[in-house]
């Protein structure tokens, strides 16, 4: 089959990538030529395991083409994917103004060839509505269905998460269009699930939605386990051998980051308020999520009497270079108001630290620079690296042995042990 991805970040670089392994040609839609250059060259611009090698793998094999240019690849396929971003407005709803100026440069290529229009960009309930509208409206003519087909990879695992799915969902209400979906996706192992536009969109808002109230309401229980003496992690350990609970994404710490799940559930919210619907636990879900890494914050100024902090882990989680709304972003910030002087070490994402904070930070190469002389140390992100560093070492290298697990990847009993003052979230015997 030949196909287009327009947009090439998290979803549609990986997805394009993926169908072109499986033997189909996938032309690839983006807008910065330098960026699309190094697509060519083989690099993938994100980090992501294992991605680098499939996209020089495609690359030579001349199934993925990378072009600013919208023919001839919109006219040669038979789906067209729009993976392009829908960050957040100031009041929450989502921007769709690049997945409609995408549907308009569509509608101006489109042929009289039955094209389905496939939207992977997480939009609210009644987007591919609007964008079959605004294809039509710029072509009377476009023969087209539009269909929604949700993303559900994570950062740092997507190559997997893509190739081994859950469940694909396809929603449209073209049965046409499903066909030409299930028979793209047919190499792809997990369940089936086909249902109309407004299903699918409402599937991914929900799927997210239900991952960060899970994550909130962990938080929300450490808040608790912390001022009674119960320790968050074995509470939670428990109730999760319900299992119709479950204990996975119900793991306390600073709080959820990244690309999605802040700005799904503020738009899923706002789509509520739209619909007069009471969005008090989505709203609470948000709320939550800024208190955890308040409250982190709060112990780390009450605590710390030097002026010197280490961080350990700046991406928004392991195994990516993200840090798009990370919990650590805003500590920091409030770190260096507050007069401290930062030192910190990430696997991946110092570049990307860099260009925010500047001189302001500073970045060294190996976790115990970052730790070295500290007043404090903090650990945002539960990097492998850091769960069996060599604490010992860490202990004689610090100035003063007090250290923050955001994350809880430490044993408070082995911590006290080595000599440190340990603060983990919701471990109520360590504050
Ligand atoms: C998420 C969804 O998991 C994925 O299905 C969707 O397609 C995109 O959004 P992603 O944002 O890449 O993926 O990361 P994820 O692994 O879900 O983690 C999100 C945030 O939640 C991270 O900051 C992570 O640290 C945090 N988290 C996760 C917790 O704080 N506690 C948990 O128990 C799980």
């Amino acid at each position: 089959m030949t196909i287009t991805v327009i947009g090439h970040g998290y979803v549609g670089l990986v997805s394009a990538c993926v169908f072109a392994d499986f033997g189909n040609k996938v032309w690839v839609i983006g807008h910065t030529p330098e960026k699309l250059d190094r697509l060519r060259s083989g690099d993938p611009i994100i980090y992501e395991p294992g991605l680098a090698e499939m996209l020089q793998e495609n690359n030579r094999a001349g199934r993925l083409i990378f072009t600013d240019q919208y023919e001839p690849a919109i006219s040669e396929s038979e789906i067209v994917f729009i993976t392009v971003g829908t960050p957040p407005k100031a009041d929450g709803s989502a921007d769709l103004s690049a997945v409609y100026k995408v549907a308009e440069n569509i509608g101006h290529h489109i042929s009289s060839k039955f094209t389905v229009i496939s939207c992977k960009s997480t939009v609210p309930v009644g987007t591919n509505l609007a964008v079959e509208k605004i294809i039509k409206k710029v072509n009377p003519k476009a023969n087209i269905a539009v269909a929604s087909c949700p993303e559900f990879l994570r950062e740092g695992s997507a190559l997997s998460d893509t190739l081994v799915p859950d469940r694909v969902v396809l929603g449209s209400n073209s049965k046409r269009a499903i066909d030409k979906l299930l028979e793209l996706h047919k190499p792809l192992p997990g369940k089936r699930v086909t249902t109309n536009l407004a299903s699918s969109e409402m599937i991914k808002y929900a799927s997210n939605s239900m991952l960060a109230t899970k994550i909130s309401f962990a938080n929300l229980i450490s808040l608790y386990c912390e001022q009674t003496g119960a320790d968050v992690e074995e509470v939670l350990d428990a109730v999760g051998m319900d299992s119709r609970i479950g204990r996975t994404f119900m793991y306390a710490g600073v709080g959820y980051g990244g690309s999605c799940f802040p700005k799904d559930v503020q738009a899923l919210a706002d789509t509520g308020k739209k619909l007069g619907l009471d969005t008090g636990l989505l709203d609470s879900v948000e709320r939550i999520n800024h208190l955890a890494r308040e409250n982190f914050l709060k112990h780390v100024l009450q605590e710390v009497k030097g002026k010197k902090i280490g961080i350990l882990g700046l991406a928004f989680k392991p195994d990516t270079d993200d840090i798009r709304f990370a919990p650590s972003v805003y500590i920091i910030e409030q770190l260096i108001k507050k007069g401290f002087t930062v030192t910190g070490y990430d696997m991946a994402a110092m570049g990307n630290i860099r260009k925010i904070f500047g001189d302001k930070i500073t970045l060294v190469e190996d976790a115990f620079s970052a730790i070295k002389d500290a007043d404090a140390v903090l650990v945002l992100t539960e990097w492998n690296e850091f769960k069996q560093i060599d604490l010992k070492k860490v202990r004689s290298l610090v100035k003063t042995p007090l250290l923050f697990d955001g994350r809880n990847i430490y044993d408070p009993i082995k911590m006290k042990e080595l000599g440190f003052t340990y603060s983990g979230v919701g471990r109520a015997d360590t504050k």
